[in-house]
């Protein structure tokens, strides 16, 4: 037992960091009590579970204790990454990429990598609060560019605050934004490599949920149209495959790569072999392409769900994106509804969602909120979103 508390001083470093609301809401996303509306989390149906036990047992069996040693990089998981990188029009080698635990950790490393104490970098106004955490935990100054709630990233913005500030890094979300749920068109895609060119400013672009895609044709990513060297493409298999795996990848230049690897090795020496050999055997087998075909199904029935309950309980009220892909709709009530207010009513009501001020770098956006379709079973959310419409309308 301590006799006195001790009084910490923690570092700079440590200040600039705040707890993401979305992990303080986690243990309501997923209590299966409540209607939640809250969640960036595949339905628990919706993991291949079946499969990856298959492949974690092939791998225990064929590799052994080379599969629970620490490891040089596993080839076959790079061969792969690779090759659908070219599928999506990255050109690139297996060499250029780099193994992580997901993106949150590859936008700790390039932040790392290319911002300063006082630095500045673009983020968006509204945004992931992983983005906010990566570009302010190393202190630095973040300038923000609004989103367009139809075509994404507001480029002509972007454009404007590039030519002002010394920039020295922007980070996107192209595909099916955290929280607003849209895209941005592939021109903007082009424009935006285009200005990382010319200002030589680095690009994170960070995609977990280009694959989600129910409606539509899939993007090409910005770094399909970079010819500078200046676009990072960072991917996942959180969204596509399962979250708890931990693992990612990031596409870098040859020439960066000694610097990206002592970052990282700086914060964790390197990602589960066992999870890497897991997965690749998963990608090797043939499995996630038929995977991800029943996911965007279940996402598609499960948003449009979400949709025509909107429509019924909340249509004279609300306005909210109709997403094409991804996991989220992002819904902007009147003025004078605040939507932190009414999170314990809701909660009481047994319905939850995430306040859009949750998102916001800048504060603002009280009256919106971001809501998750790929969690609730289809028939639940006319009930969710019912309860959700009469503790609102108390508010007006
Ligand atoms: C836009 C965005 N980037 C990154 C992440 C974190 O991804 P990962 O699990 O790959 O670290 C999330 C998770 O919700 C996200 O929405």
């Amino acid at each position: 037992m301590l006799t006195n508390r001790p009084t910490y001083q923690v570092s700079r470093r440590a200040s600039y960091l705040e707890r993401s609301v979305l992990r303080g809401l986690l243990k309501h996303a997923v209590d299966p009590s409540l209607i939640s509306l809250a969640g960036g989390l595949p339905a628990d149906e919706d993991l291949p579970t079946e499969q990856l036990n298959q492949c974690m047992n092939i791998v225990l069996k064929r590799d052994g204790a080379a599969a629970l040693q620490y490891s040089p990089a596993y080839a076959a998981l790079h061969e792969w990454i690779a090759d659908y990188m070219l599928r999506r029009n990255i050109a690139c080698s297996p060499e250029n990429i780099f193994i992580t635990n997901g993106n949150q950790q590859g936008l700790s490393i390039l932040s790392r990598l290319f911002l300063d104490e006082g630095k500045t970098a673009v983020i968006e106004e509204a945004v992931f609060t992983g983005t906010q955490q990566g570009t302010k935990g190393v202190g630095a100054n973040v300038v923000t560019i609004p989103t367009d709630l139809a075509h994404g990233a507001d480029v002509h913005h972007l454009e404007t605050v590039l030519e002002q500030h010394d920039v020295k890094l922007m980070a996107l979300i192209p595909d099916f934004h955290n929280p607003l749920g849209v895209s941005m068109t592939e021109n903007n895609r082009r424009r935006v490599a285009e200005l990382a060119a010319r200002y030589h400013v680095p690009v994170l672009e960070d995609d977990a949920y280009s694959q989600l895609r129910f409606t539509g044709r899939i993007l090409p990513p910005i770094r399909a149209f970079d010819t500078s060297g200046y676009v990072f493409y960072l991917g996942s298999f959180s969204k596509m495959l399962a979250p708890g795996l931990r693992l990612g990848f990031m596409v870098i230049p040859e020439s960066l790569q000694p610097k990206i690897t002592v970052i990282r090795e700086s914060i964790d020496l390197e990602t589960s072999t066992l999870m890497q050999r897991t997965v690749a055997e998963f990608l090797h087998r043939g499995y996630l392409e038929p995977h991800i075909e029943k996911l965007r199904q279940s996402l598609k029935i499960r948003a449009e769900a979400l949709m025509t309950a909107l429509d019924k309980h909340l249509s004279d009220i609300a306005t909210w994106t109709v997403p094409e892909g991804g996991l989220f709709t992002w819904c902007v009530l009147p003025e004078n509804v605040d939507t932190w207010q009414l999170f314990d009513e809701a909660l009481d009501a047994g319905v939850v969602y995430i306040p859009g001020g949750a998102f916001s770098v800048n504060g603002g956006h009280k009256n919106t909120m971001r809501l998750n379709f790929s969690r609730v079973a289809p028939e639940t959310f006319d009930e969710g979103i019912k309860r959700l419409s009469a503790v609102i309308r108390k508010a007006l």
